[in-house]
C-alpha cells in the first residue's frame, strides 16, 4: 500500500510508540502524588515539558500539553474570549479556517462575540491589509492558520504578526497543526502568542499535542479541575503521551533539516505529471507547502476516484478527513472563487519525508489507468 493522505494522519515513528510503551510500563505514577514513584513520573513530565521547549525556541513553562489540534485550537480561541471579553468581544479569522476553529468561533457567537471571517484571494491567501483594516477597539483575537489543510496554502504569518504586535490588547493564535515539521516558522520572532501543534500529523500518537501560549498569556481553562498544565488543561497529564510527543518533534525537526529537499523534489514530480493529465487541474497555489497537492478532476465524483485508486493500493483524500463525509462542496476552494465543478470534485495528495519518488511515479501510473478506464466507460 502507497499512503498519501499524510494530512489526514501519519504512520507513528517506531521511536514514538517505543517511548510511549517504556513509559506507560515504568511510569505509571501520578505525576501529582507525592511518594517516589510520583515524583518520578513529575521529573520525567518537566524533562518532556523543558526538551519541548528547547526544541521549538521557547520557554518551559509556554508549554501546554494537550490531545491534539482541536484541543488546542479551542482552548486558544475559547480561552482568550473567555478571560478577556471585559475589553472587547471581536475575534478576526478567516473563511478557510479548519473547522476546529470556524466552529469554535461560531460557538462563541452565540455568546454575543462578533467574528469577522476574512476572505482569501484565488491563490487562498489571506492580505495583511485587510487583517489591520478589520482590527476595531474591541478586537481581542486574530486566529490565521499556518499551512492549509486543504490547498497547502501558507500565509503570511509573519506579516500579521508584525501587525498585531502593534496593537497591545490584541492575542495572535496560529494553527501550525499542518504546517509544523514541514514550513518552517519562529514561534519566538512571528508575534505569536500562542500556537497548536498535533502529534498525529508528525508521526506521533492520536491523543496528543501542545499549545504554546506564550508567557503573561491568560487563558480561560476549557477545563476545571486539579490545575494540572498551570491550570490551563485541569486532568492527570498523559505523560507517556507527552514524552512520546516529544520524540516525534525531535524526529521531524530532524527530517526536515535534512530531507526537506526530498519532499520538494516528490512535489515536483507529483505537479509535473498530474498538470500534464488533460482532465485535472492542479488548484494547489505556487510557492504552497511542500507536502500538500490539491487538484480536482470536473465531472468525477471524488470518492468513485478515491476508491478505485484503493484497489489498486494508493490512499489519498478528498478535502480533509474531518469533513470528506459531509458535503460535496469545499468551502475552502470555493472561498478561494473557484467554480463549483472544480470545489466539487477536489483530491488531496498528501506526502510525508517517508513516501518516495518511486511511490510518486507509481501514483502517477495508476491515477492515469484511473482516469482512462472511467473515461472510456462514460464514452
Ligand atoms: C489545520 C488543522 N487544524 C486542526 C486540526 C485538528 O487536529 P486534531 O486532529 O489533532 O484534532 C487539523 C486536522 O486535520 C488540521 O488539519
Amino acid at each position: 500500500m502507497i499512503y498519501l493522505d499524510n494530512s489526514a494522519t501519519t504512520k507513528p515513528y517506531q521511536e514514538v510508540i517505543d517511548s510511549f510503551t517504556q513509559v506507560s510500563q515504568k511510569y505509571y505514577g501520578n505525576p501529582s502524588s507525592i511518594h517516589r514513584t510520583g515524583a518520578e513520573a513529575e521529573k520525567l513530565l518537566l524533562r518532556a515539558r523543558q526538551q519541548a521547549a528547547d526544541l521549538l525556541e521557547v520557554k518551559e513553562e509556554e508549554i501546554v500539553f494537550t490531545s491534539g489540534g482541536t484541543e488546542g485550537n479551542n482552548t486558544a480561541i475559547k480561552g482568550i474570549a473567555l478571560a478577556h471579553h471585559n475589553r472587547g468581544k471581536h475575534i478576526i479569522t478567516s473563511q478557510i479556517e479548519h473547522p476546529s476553529v470556524l466552529e469554535a468561533c461560531k460557538g462563541l457567537e452565540d455568546f454575543g462575540f462578533r467574528v469577522t471571517y476574512l476572505p482569501v484571494n484565488h491563490q487562498g491567501l489571506i492580505e495583511p491589509a485587510d487583517v489591520e483594516a478589520a482590527i476595531t477597539e474591541e478586537t481581542i483575537l486574530v486566529s490565521i492558520m499556518h499551512v492549509n489543510n486543504e490547498l497547502g496554502a501558507i500565509q503570511p504569518i509573519k506579516e500579521i504578526g508584525e501587525i498585531t504586535k502593534r496593537y497591545p490588547k490584541l492575542h495572535f493564535h496560529v494553527d501550525h497543526v499542518q504546517g509544523f515539521g514541514k514550513v518552517p516558522l519562529s514561534l519566538s520572532d512571528s508575534g505569536i502568542d500562542l500556537c497548536t501543534i498535533s502529534g498525529h500529523k508528525i508521526h506521533g500518537l492520536k491523543g496528543t499535542g501542545l499549545l504554546f501560549a506564550k508567557k503573561g498569556t491568560h487563558l480561560f481553562p476549557l477545563m476545571h479541575g486539579g490545575g494540572q498544565e498551570r491550570s490551563i488543561r485541569s486532568g492527570t497529564e498523559n505523560l507517556a503521551g507527552s514524552v512520546a510527543l516529544v520524540k516525534a518533534i525531535r524526529l521531524i525537526l530532524e527530517e526536515q533539516r535534512q530531507k526537506s529537499q526530498h519532499l520538494l523534489d516528490m512535489k515536483e514530480r507529483l505537479w509535473n505529471c498530474l498538470d500534464g493529465m488533460e482532465q485535472v487541474t492542479t488548484n494547489s497555489p505556487a510557492g504552497h507547502a511542500p507536502h500538500i497537492i490539491n487538484i480536482s478532476v470536473p465531472g468525477y465524483k471524488p470518492e468513485v476516484l478515491i476508491h478505485a485508486l484503493s484497489e489498486k493500493g494508493f490512499y489519498i483524500s478528498t478535502k480533509s478527513a474531518c469533513s470528506s463525509k459531509n458535503e460535496d462542496v469545499s468551502s475552502v476552494l470555493a472561498a478561494c472563487g473557484l467554480s463549483e465543478s472544480r470545489s466539487s470534485s477536489a483530491l488531496r495528495i498528501s506526502l510525508s519525508y517517508h513516501n518516495q519518488l518511486q511511490e510518486i511515479e507509481g501514483f502517477c501510473k495508476a491515477f492515469d489507468e484511473v482516469l482512462h478506464q472511467f473515461s472510456e466507460i462514460m464514452g
